[in-house]
């Protein structure tokens, strides 16, 4: 099936903001590593965070539809200067809205909302601020 895509999309999809790696064993740094079971699609999600607390980076590797590579490409954007509590606080809706997602893609940003999530947790876990 072709899937339409909206102008926001495909921007993010053929300009992908922040794509890479931090490494993972930096301890500022939380990654979060997230899959869709519905597709089997993967996304993983870095942070690097400074003692504020607020994101300094983000950088994402995303395998899977172009939707789920432009709500991780978003999801970068949105939480670079944030601190982490409130990057936390994303909702795969408002990605959605944002990158004009069709019900059957809201799966994709889901994706991201779970990697940064799971970035953060990550984080905090290093900094023991939470039991793994
Ligand atoms: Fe599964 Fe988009 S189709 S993440």
């Amino acid at each position: 099936t072709v899937a339409l895509y909206h102008k926001n999309v495909i921007d993010h999809y053929e300009n992908p903001r922040n794509v890479g790696s931090l490494d993972k064993n930096d301890k500022m740094v939380g990654t979060g590593l997230v899959g869709a079971p519905a597709c089997g699609d993967v996304m993983k999600l870095q942070v690097k965070v400074d003692d504020q607390g607020n994101i300094v980076e983000a950088k994402f590797k995303t395998f899977g539809c172009g939707s789920a590579i432009a709500s991780s490409s978003l999801a970068t954007e949105w939480i670079k200067g944030k601190n982490v509590d409130d990057a936390a606080k994303i909702k795969n809706t408002d990605i959605a809205k944002e990158l004009c997602l069709p019900p059957v893609k809201l799966h994709c940003s889901m994706l991201a909302e779970d990697a940064i999530r799971a970035a953060v947790n990550d984080w905090k876990v290093k900094q023991g601020k939470t039991e793994g």
